[in-house]
């Protein structure tokens, strides 16, 4: 039957997968189910700031440009993860002055977003990244101890300047039902964008667990941050359980699969969804999360869940 990416095509939504560049270069399987599945991808490591720019202002393209070029030959477009994040910054970023630590936010975002402003694959970029911690305040990072939460608008502007046609989101985690921390980041967003500050998307990760439950009123979420005049995505979704799988667990798994992908068809101005990878083979979780894994849509071996015919069936309006 049809591929994700036609029936997703079909209903105006992108499908995407985060891609790891040591299998899309070595493995036929993992390559062409990225290619035929999805039309969206995101670079699950090497578009970071360790990657591209692992010391000051020498930027290595190797990988961002593979994954850039991977899509654009399977007529994918590319959403670019991320530029300001706590993690994967290298030692010299958190080292600097406040004052030089500006100027390598402005310098590192001209650079990166403004090497792909004129390739139509690359539309979209987070611009930073879970600037929130677990309680909905601000996270007492690197970046925030040294210049507050001003750094959160100079990487908008800085993106905008870079490239004014990309659509520049503000990403998180936790944050897709109504909560505490969902709530600060409405909040946030909505200051923004009173400033004029040039935030058009908020991106939910979806890392869930089905041993949490699933989160509460997660379209009524996605639609209070669409009627601020921003677009909403789903950027990173696994869904882990506890191992070892069973036909239980894979079968629960696949409810919240259809679920997350029924909350966005449900909101017009839902872009797309995300998954973070598609095969068990290659997850962060069960290096997170001992005892726990098996995320994804695929399994190890390439074989297709249930969660897979889930994401299938949401697609096709089944
Ligand atoms: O590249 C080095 C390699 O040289 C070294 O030998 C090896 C030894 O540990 O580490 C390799 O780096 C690892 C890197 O992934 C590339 O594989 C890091 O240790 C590892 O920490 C890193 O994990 C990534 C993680 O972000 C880092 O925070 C995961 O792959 C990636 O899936 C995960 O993605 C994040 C999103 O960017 C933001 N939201 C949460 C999400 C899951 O944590």
């Amino acid at each position: 039957s049809a591929s994700l990416r036609e029936h997703a095509a079909a209903r105006g939504k992108f499908i995407g997968a985060a891609v790891a560049t040591s299998p899309l270069a070595n493995e036929t399987s993992y390559r062409n189910i990225a290619a035929t599945e999805f039309n969206q991808i995101t670079a699950e490591n090497v578009m970071k700031w360790d990657t591209t720019e692992p010391s000051q202002n020498q930027f290595n393209w190797t990988g961002a440009d593979a994954v850039v070029d991977f899509a654009t030959q399977n007529n994918q477009q590319v959403h670019g993860h991320t530029l300001v994040w706590h993690n994967q910054t290298p030692n010299w970023v958190q080292n600097l002055s406040a004052t030089d630590m500006r100027s390598a936010i402005q310098n590192h975002i001209a650079k990166v977003v403004g090497r792909y402003a004129a390739n139509p694959t690359v539309v979209s970029w987070d611009v930073v990244n879970e600037v929130f911690d677990d309680n909905g305040n601000m996270r007492n990072s690197f970046w925030y101890q040294k210049l507050g939460d001003t750094y959160i608008a100079d990487a908008f502007r800085a993106a905008r300047a870079a490239d004014p046609d990309a659509r520049l989101c503000i990403n998180d985690y936790n944050v897709e039902g109504v909560n505490a921390k969902s709530t600060a980041m409405y909040n946030l967003v909505r200051t923004l964008r009173a400033q004029n500050v040039p935030v058009d998307c908020v991106g939910f990760q979806g890392h869930l667990a089905t041993q949490y439950g699933f989160p509460g009123q997660v379209q009524q979420n996605l639609q209070r941050f669409a009627d601020l005049g921003v677009q909403v995505r789903f950027t990173e979704i696994d869904i882990r359980i506890q191992m070892p799988r069973d036909a239980a667990k894979d079968a629960q798994q696949a409810t919240y699969y259809r679920d997350v992908v029924n909350a966005c068809l449900a909101v017009t101005q839902c872009a797309g969804i995300t998954l973070w990878g598609f095969t068990d083979k290659y997850s962060w979780v069960p290096d997170t999360f001992p005892s726990e894994g098996a995320a994804l849509i695929y399994d190890a071996n390439y074989a297709k869940k249930p969660a897979y015919t889930a994401v299938h069936d949401a697609l096709a309006g089944g």
